[in-house]
């Protein structure tokens, strides 16, 4: 490739695909945000200046659809979603220096401005051609209005994509048997003047940046057979109400006059505007830090690095279309595309229609830290492969790597440090040549990784940094050197020290979060965000604090809750059932018992003395058909008790089972058999109630 190492001295922008401001976001969409969130990060710490942007597309018919469903104006639609997604990323660390949306009026007005200078530069003609009409609603039916049959591969298609088949953009009037979407009408073809940007004339420069083009394989080589085949102009303009105009005083440059349904009428399709605001965002973070912090016109107009990092779907608008607007009007071209595969929910596709998803919301209600999922999405696979999602996985990846490799590994260090020595035994002294080598090795993998645009390497090269560093502690068994060699248990607990520091800098970018928390036990100053790599191999400071765990083992009940809502939630989307009938209540709960209408006061509530138990022996009662006699250690005690469960719950399975006891309900005797409390169950199952972490028994329940 022809383009020098990171870091260079040209400033670099990060940007990600936008995503459409129409619905929630799930965890396929974060895989790209997650993915140029850690690039970004990595980026700056080899100490390339960079900037992360993105925003909201507000524009274009998946928008103007979703709001019509809604039945809102496509404006306030886009503008809520927009403020769920601002508030949305950071909470996942994805911290973007600026998160603009098409529709502001930075991005209005650069985007004029560019069409005008493509315009004038010769780029963008008017043709006459056939769009799909619906005859009913007497109107245009743009883009997602209409679907048919792609004239390429022959699958179901939308209007201007094929979005089940080949992957293809498709052009307006190119959709076969086109059918209104808003009436299921078959679609009619009526003439209309639109505006072209005349693709075809770029060929011979597409076909040179494809060559210089980095970034994941599938960017580089998908484009070729469009960019060497049939390069079609491509159609700029939609007959809508919503989007960004067509620029005013654009004269057409045929010498057809004008029709009646001019360019005035028309606004810019989407995929014109959206990309700008790449553009666009980056010059609101100009205004807002200085031009000396951060320059968009040198990174745009001049020499500046730009990354794209977008899902697979839309690599030509980005590998295709989108340089040649760029050139166009003389911007810099993107140096690389990172492309990343799609995510499948458990083996099969996502599918937000049928609640087949693991929500963004949902991620953060479970109460789950935002780095365990970073982890997940940057390193279970390659960025541009296809990666499963599911929740044993997710528990087997944090289990084992980030809490048996990442923090097992910087605990014992650190707590062995602090307790022997009180901290970093002799700072000064400087870590063995082993340990040095080896964290220079990690800088180098770690450096290779950004320049071979592999999130997952960026990962990899801390995780099996924090591999050593246990291999190391465990061959050198500094706790049995202490009494005998204290010196060496001094350089060996040194060294790990240096590790655990190495790695709050390198694993930074992927789990910032924790890192954060790291960087502070090796007693860093402000944030590992701030630092670059050398960092990894300066002295850690000689007091540090008692450490903390970083992470948490995830139980496998929860995997089992887990699953189990997911699946609950599937059937009632099967059943089309959204789980709420608009009162907030549960539909399938129609022969639910209302709520008691009498209030009781708190005292009342805390004479109920509630516990966690754990069933200790689980009988059936000879004679009685449904009872079951249990054994419940209630931490302080343990209790015998009654349970009508005998056919409903699988006896010799229950041991080891946390349920929820009322301890001072007054004694009973059932079948000659004395009950001492009452263990807590819900519905005609009587399904167990038991606690979702890891309360020990006797806890009390409040
Ligand atoms: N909103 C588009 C999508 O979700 C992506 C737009 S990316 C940009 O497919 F390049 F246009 F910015
Ligand atoms: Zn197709």
């Amino acid at each position: 490739m022809s383009h020098e190492e990171f870091p260079t001295d040209r400033p670099a922008v990060v940007t990600c695909g936008l995503p459409y401001a129409n619905g929630d976001l799930h965890i396929g969409h974060l895989r790209t945000y997650v993915g140029g969130d850690v690039y970004a990060r990595a980026l700056r710490t080899l100490g390339q200046e960079t900037a992360f942007v993105s925003g909201s597309d507000m524009h274009g018919t998946p928008v103007a659809v979703n709001a019509e469903a809604a039945g809102v104006s496509p404006e306030s639609f886009a503008l809520d979603w927009h403020e769920t997604y601002e508030e949305t990323f950071p909470k996942f660390r994805v911290d973007f220096d600026n998160y603009g949306h098409t529709h502001d009026e930075t991005n209005v007005e650069l985007t004029t401005d560019v069409v005008r200078a493509l315009a004038e530069n010769g780029h963008v003609y008017e043709k006459e051609i056939m769009v799909a009409y619906d005859p009913a609603e007497k109107q245009s039916l743009p883009d997602r209005y209409v679907e048919g049959t792609c004239p390429y591969c022959g699958d179901r298609a939308r209007g201007d994509e094929c979005d089940e088949g080949c992957g293809r953009h498709l052009e307006p009037g190119e959709i076969e048997e086109p059918r209104s979407t808003i009436t299921g009408n078959p679609a009619e073809y009526r003439e209309q003047t639109h505006k072209f940007f005349r693709v075809s004339a770029f060929q011979e420069y597409l076909g040179a940046f494809i060559d210089r083009l980095e970034g994941t394989a599938n960017a580089q080589n998908q484009p070729r057979e469009w960019i060497e085949g049939d390069l079609r102009d491509w159609c700029i303009t939609r007959d809508m109400d919503w989007g960004i105009d067509y620029p005013e005083g654009e004269k057409p440059r045929s010498s057809e006059p004008e029709a009646g349904e001019g360019a005035d009428d028309l606004v810019l399709y989407v995929w014109v505007d959206a990309p700008i605001e790449y553009v666009s965002s980056t010059k609101q973070y100009t205004e807002r830090v200085g031009a000396d912090v951060f320059d968009w016109d040198e990174a745009w107009r001049e020499d500046g690095e730009i990354v794209h990092v977008i899902g697979r779907d839309i690599i030509q608008h980005h590998t295709v279309f989108w340089p040649a607007m760029l050139h166009g009007v003389d911007y810099e071209e993107p140096r690389a595309v990172m492309a990343s595969g799609f995510i499948t929910l458990n083996g099969q596709g996502f599918s937000t229609s049928r609640n087949r998803a693991v929500w963004a919301d949902e991620y953060l209600d479970e109460g789950f830290d935002p780095d365990l999922l970073r982890y997940y999405l940057a390193t279970n696979g390659g960025f541009q492969q296809d990666v499963d999602f599911s929740w044993e996985r997710f528990r087997e990846r944090v289990n084992n790597e980030l809490v048996g490799t990442v923090g097992n590994f910087a605990y014992r260090a650190l707590l062995f440090a602090h307790r022997e020595f009180g901290g970093t035994p002799d700072p000064e002294a400087g870590v063995s040549e082993e340990v040095h080598d080896r964290i220079e090795a990690a800088i180098g993998e770690f450096g290779a990784a950004v320049n071979d645009y592999s999130v997952r390497k960026v990962g990899d090269a801390a995780v099996s940094l924090a591999a050593f560093g246990n291999e190391y502690i465990q061959r050198h068994e500094p706790w049995n050197l202490i009494d005998d060699d204290p010196d060496r248990a001094a350089q060996v607990i040194r060294d790990c020290v240096q590790v655990a520091k190495a790695i709050a800098v390198l694993f930074a970018p992927v789990a910032p979060g924790t890192c954060e928390r790291l960087w502070s036990q090796v007693g860093g100053e402000g944030s590992p965000h701030d630092v670059e790599i050398e960092a990894a191999l300066e002295p850690p400071t000689a007091d540090l604090d008692e450490p903390t765990e970083l992470y948490e083992k995830i139980p496998e009940e929860r995997v089992e809750a887990l699953n189990a809502k997911l699946e609950e939630r599937i059937e009632a989307a099967e059943n089309g059932d959204t789980g709420d009938d608009g009162n907030g209540n549960d539909t399938d709960a129609a022969d639910l018992d209302p709520i008691v209408d009498d209030r009781i006061d708190f005292d009342t509530f805390e004479s109920l003395d509630i516990r966690v138990g754990e069933i200790v022996t689980a009988d059936g009662i000879e004679g009685a058909d449904k009872l079951a006699r249990l054994t419940v250690d209630l931490g302080v005690e343990k209790r015998q008790i009654v349970a009508g469960i005998k056919q409903l719950h699988n006896l010799e399975a229950l041991p080891g089972t946390r349920v929820i006891v009322l301890a001072n309900l007054e004694r009973a005797e059932l079948f000659d058999v004395e009950s001492n409390g009452m263990v807590l169950a819900a519905g005609e199952e009587a399904d167990l109630l038991t606690t979702l972490d890891d309360a020990v028994p006797g806890e009390r329940v409040r």
